[in-house]
């Protein structure tokens, strides 16, 4: 069985994802010369992404993961979040870069960037690799954007659809087959 099977269409392929993310850490290296910067992943689909990116960042970065469940069905989240896993470090004071897989409805940041702001960082900014076009219900600012992307369930590159898909190296939808397999 071969993991790309299950795949429809490729949306963003391995090179687009490859430049937009040395496009993305110029621009990191640059904002963030001469500061602490710590890269705060959101475990687990933020990995791929957060490995490749703070690769092609020039200046010196730490890594921290949170983990954090939304409840809700296999492809929409409701909005209700619970932290899994927090941060090892303390990051008041320091300068925190949120790396997210996706930002569909909003909800999910939303609630980290409100858990987060309590702690007092120097600054708060996210980084995501993709964002969907329609339907946020968000009040943030997108600092480092990869892509907009349509209302379409997308797995890859990090991104999964029932824990399965992660590690393919780009973006795709899925057979409609698969779903209802479920
Ligand atoms: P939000 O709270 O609706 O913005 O959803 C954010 C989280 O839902 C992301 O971090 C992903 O884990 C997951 N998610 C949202 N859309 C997709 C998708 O198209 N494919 C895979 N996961 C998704
Ligand atoms: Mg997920």
């Amino acid at each position: 069985m071969n993991v790309a099977q299950d795949i429809e269409k490729v949306l963003i392929d391995k090179d687009t994802i490859q430049r937009k993310v040395e496009e993305l850490a110029a621009k990191i290296s640059e904002d963030y010369q001469e500061k602490d910067l710590l890269l705060v992943g959101v475990l687990r689909g933020a990995v791929v992404f957060l490995a490749d990116l703070a690769r092609e960042i020039a200046i010196p970065v730490a890594f921290d993961f949170m983990a954090v469940s939304s409840y809700g069905t296999a492809t929409k989240t409701s909005g209700v979040v619970r932290i899994l896993k927090d941060l090892d470090e303390d990051i008041q004071g320091r300068h925190v870069l949120l790396v997210e897989d996706i930002v569909d409805s909003g909800l999910t940041l939303n609630y980290l960037l409100k858990n987060l702001k309590s702690r007092k960082p120097a600054s708060l900014e996210i980084c995501a690799l993709l964002k969907k076009e329609i339907r946020q219900k968000m009040s943030f600012n997108v600092k480092y954007e990869g892509f907009s992307i349509p209302d379409e369930f997308v797995v890859g590159y990090g991104l999964d659809y029932g824990e399965k898909y992660r590690n393919l190296p780009y973006i795709g939808t899925l057979k409609p087959q698969v779903y209802q397999a479920d």
